[in-house]
């Protein structure tokens, strides 16, 4: 990383998140702030592999900051797996001029950067951008706080029918292996249990909790589980073996999907796709490569991408206590 600067490349990839158009749009903006091109990358890895490459100026990302999804689009790629996809990737890079590349995206996303760090010697920075908020390095990540929103306000309204029909409502909400989504939401909506894969509470203590609701009067309850098999079974397992034991329970099951990764971001997620849009582009210029950009305590942080992908975030444990202590 000797020679100046001139030309950074961005994309997104993996699961779109909303707040990567603010993010891109920061990119863009401050590309143009430091007199340097910005060149988009559609499709993540994949259109770096095919030079699917488009020079962005300030006004492209005019009208952005509001909007869901991503204007670059996502895709996981299977080809930037192998070193010929990587080595395609880097050629197009090369001819295209481009010096740096900023990455927005989770795990998967910052995996590929490490390996073309490795591979290539090519500077290369991570934003977090994934709903999950399962990324080591930051106390939030991109689309996280929006997808809580609207995780919330869903719940909200289930409530409405749990409660006029005295229902129990198993509802599933994403987060891949975390549980982040899910213990918030749970507090946030005041769920009478929360099943995440960091603390497998056990079918015992589940239907123990479910019977201290009931015998204290409680007409509806609801249980929102993390995505994935829990307690050894899938949310409508669960649901299922619940019926079966307790025949009394009028149980239906809700699975959230994809409209929890949609939507305009929340004020928070573009504030923070801004502030680590910008230290991106930042680091390059200030020779800084292979780092996640990530907020502590509300500071902006470096954190290695080998670091940022082989650790985990914790579960906080006091919202665990909250959590116990609230849904009683
Ligand atoms: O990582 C974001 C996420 O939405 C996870 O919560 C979920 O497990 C996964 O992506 C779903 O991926 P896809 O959209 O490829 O089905």
């Amino acid at each position: 990383m000797n020679e100046p600067i001139k030309k950074i490349a961005l994309l997104t990839s993996g699961g779109d998140a909303p707040g990567m158009n603010a993010a891109i749009r920061a990119v863009v903006r401050a590309c143009t702030y430091y007199r340097i091109e910005c060149v988009g990358v559609y499709r993540g890895y994949e259109g770096l592999i095919e030079g699917d490459f488009e020079v962005l100026s300030g006004r492209h990302v005019s009208n952005i900051i509001n909007k869901g999804g991503t204007i670059l689009k996502s895709a996981r790629s299977m080809e930037f797996k192998t070193v010929e996809g990587r080595a395609k990737a880097y050629e197009n890079l090369i001819e295209a001029g481009v010096g740096a590349l900023v990455v927005i995206g989770g795990d998967g996303t910052f995996t590929g950067g490490l390996k073309f760090i490795q591979e290539f010697n090519f500077p290369v920075v991570g934003i977090p951008g994934t709903i999950d908020n399962d990324i080591y390095g930051t106390d939030f990540t991109i689309g996280y706080d929006t997808a809580l929103n609207t995780v919330v306000e869903v719940i909200d309204k289930i409530r409405d029918t749990a409660g006029s029909h005295n229902r129990l409502f198993f509802i599933e909400v994403m987060g891949r292996d975390a549980g982040f989504i899910a213990l918030n939401t749970g507090i946030g909506s005041g769920a009478e249990e929360i099943l995440i894969p960091e603390k497998d509470i056990g079918l015992d203590k589940l239907e123990e909790s479910l019977a201290k609701g009931r015998d204290k009067g409680k007409t509806s309850s609801i249980v929102v589980v993390t995505e994935g098999e829990k307690i050894g079974k899938s949310v409508f397992e669960l649901g299922d073996y619940i019926k079966e034991k307790y025949p009394a329970y009028d149980i239906r099951v809700s699975v959230l999907g994809h409209m929890q990764r949609g939507g305009s971001p929340s004020c928070f997620d573009r504030v923070l796709a801004s502030r680590l849009g910008v230290a991106a582009v930042e680091c390059l210029l200030d020779r800084v490569s292979g780092v996640m950009v990530g907020v502590i305590n509300n500071e902006v942080i470096l954190t290695g991408l080998n670091k940022a992908i082989k650790l985990n975030n914790e579960i906080d444990k006091e919202l665990l206590r909250v959590a116990e202590i609230t849904s009683v």
